[in-house]
Formats: C-alpha cells, structure tokens, sequence
C-alpha cells in the first residue's frame, strides 16, 4: 500500500466505517471520506494511478528527488533524525537515505503496524547502518519519538506524496502544526506538494484514459456493497473529476445516472438523477499559499525545488531554534 493511504487512513474500525457511511450518505450534498478508498482493492489501484501517463505528480515528485536529492540531503545536518509521516512505501525516502550518511536514524510513522513492519525488514537490508526506529501511531495526532530520534540534536520531517493535498486548508494547518510539536525547536520540514497548473493537465490526470481513476473512484461503492450490505448498481453511476479553481482543488465525485434508490446497511439512500456523492479534494498549492499555510503555524520557506516542467514542488521549512 502507499504512504498516502496511511497517513488518510486514521484506524477505521468496521463500525466507523458503516457510521461515517451512513452520515454522509444521509447528508446534504451527499459525501463520503476519502481515507475509504484504500482497501486492499484500492491500495493496488492507486499504485496502478500513479503509473498512469496522465498522472504526473508521482512521476514529477520521483524526478525531483533523483536529481535533486543530494541538494535536498544538504538540509539534513549531521546526527539528525528523519522522521517520515505516512511512511507507507519507502521508495521516495530511499533517495534521500542514500544521500544522507550523516543521519542518526530514521523513523517511519505509520498508522499501519504490518506495513511499517514490511518496510523496515527491506530498509534494513539495505541500509544495515541504518538506526531505523518506526513508530504506529496517525500522523495528524501528538506521538512520541523514540529515543535515538527523540535524543538528536534535530530533527528533519518528511512528507512526499502530496497527501498535503488529500487534506481541507485547516487540517494541513493541524498537521503542520502537529509536525512542529513533534519535531521540535531547529526542525526542517520537507513536503510534497502538487502545483496549480492548467486546467486541461489536471483534468487529464484525474480522468485517465484507461477509466483507472473512475474504477478508483466506484470501488467505493463496491467497498460499501460488500462491507455494507450495499445494494449500488455500479453502472448506474459516474466518475466526474474536475477542477475548482476558485477553491484550487480537484473535486471527485459519483453522480447518479438517474433517479434512483440503493441500500446500505439497511437504510434506504435516494439520488435524484445527476445528484453526486463527492469522495476527494486534491488542493493544488503555490509556492506562495503553502508557504503561507506553513508560516501561519510557526514554520518558515527556506528552500523549494520544482521539476522541469513545472508541475510539481518539494517545499521545505524550518522551525525557529526557540522552543515554542
Ligand atoms: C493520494 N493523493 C495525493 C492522490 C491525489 O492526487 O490527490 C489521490 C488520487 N485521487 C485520484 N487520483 C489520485
């Protein structure tokens, strides 16, 4: 599974899960969480998303820490420990490892024990110097480091993937402001975050070709029909991904083909035809307005890096050495 599903993935127990259902579906406009969609089926459709030729933020983020991860790696001062939030899978954070011999240790924060567990036997393997302590726990609540991190003259957080983006405006504010706690007076921030850009490259990447997103998209209904009881024609309903650009997101949402009713758990949701359920936000940030979020709650610009065509940014931020 990917970092990105951990980290929208607080513990969902089944009862959460039929509860926010249920609540959203009975809401108006009618809505579910996109932490939903990573079941093991959407794990893997994710993955595939992200190989899509249309879906350029893995490919730009990947591009970016190759070529410039060891400038990157220049902001990690000797002793530090790298905390990465939403560790998920590690290939991103492999490239700044390699590049970082000066690091004290390395700490993956997952909400999903088996998977942190996964990652560290490879790490391990691979980086056998390595101090390697990871940590379950959600990344958007207070955890404590463990001791070698937590011991280390500073501190330099790491979150790729533009999970940033998955989160309303005030829930990156919590987070960042969560990160601070966490990370501690001196700290250095690293963040993946997707860029606005022209409406047609967006709409493209959320509306591949191959329909990969829309199947992304409906496995939630199919999520609810099996764990639900659900009763959702899938074919009565359609992807529709645009881009807001007054709130600069790019809004997914299911709408009904028709007028129609479905059952979930024993309640009976009606749709009018053309009414939608609205499953994910993915904010697109400038350098400006993520900065702006990020000062906000105490953590200052110092360096950013963009790939060459100017879709994707690695933005980084640092914490005044005065305790909070
Ligand atoms: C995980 N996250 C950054 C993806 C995004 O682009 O917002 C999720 C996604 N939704 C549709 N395609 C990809």
């Amino acid at each position: 599974m990917v970092a990105l599903a951990r980290a929208l993935r607080p513990a969902a127990t089944n009862s959460t899960f039929a509860d926010d259902v249920l609540a959203g579906l009975k809401a108006t406009p009618k809505r579910l969480a996109a932490k939903y969609f990573y079941d093991a089926e959407g794990s893997l459709l994710f993955e595939r998303i992200t190989e899509l030729p249309e879906y350029y933020p893995t490919r730009c983020e990947m591009q970016i820490l190759r070529e410039k991860g060891a400038e990157i790696a220049k902001l990690i001062a000797p002793s530090s420990a790298l905390v990465e939030f939403g560790s998920g899978s590690n290939k991103k954070v492999r490239l700044l490892l390699r590049r970082a011999p000066q690091l004290a240790a390395y700490v993956p924060v997952d909400i999903c024990g088996e998977m942190v567990e996964h990652e560290e036997a490879d790490l391990r393997r691979d980086f056998p110097k390595l101090n390697i302590e990871p940590v379950v726990a959600d990344i958007c609540l207070p955890f404590a480091l463990p001791p070698a991190a937590a011991a280390s003259p500073r501190r330099i957080g790491f979150f790729p993937g533009s999970t940033i983006g998955n989160f309303e405006p005030h829930e990156a504010a919590g987070f960042l402001r969560n990160a601070a706690d966490i990370l501690g007076p001196g700290a250095t921030l690293i963040v993946g975050a997707d860029l606005i850009k022209a409406t047609n490259i967006l709409h493209a990447a959320y509306n591949d070709a191959q329909g990969v997103t829309a199947k992304f998209n409906k496995n939630l209904l199919v999520r609810i029909n099996r764990e639900l009881h659900g009763n959702f024609k899938l074919d009565q309903f359609e992807h529709h991904a645009f881009f807001n650009r007054e709130r600069s997101r790019i809004e997914m949402h299911l709408a009904s083909k028709k007028k129609q009713k479905a059952k979930v758990a024993g309640h009976t949701i009606e749709f009018r035809a053309g009414e939608t359920i609205h499953t994910e936000n993915s904010y697109k940030y400038s350098l400006e307005s993520l900065s702006a979020l990020a000062r906000g709650v105490g953590w200052m610009p110092c360096a950013h890096w963009i790939d060459p065509m100017g879709y994707f940014s690695i933005q980084a931020f640092t914490l005044s050495n005065a305790a909070r």
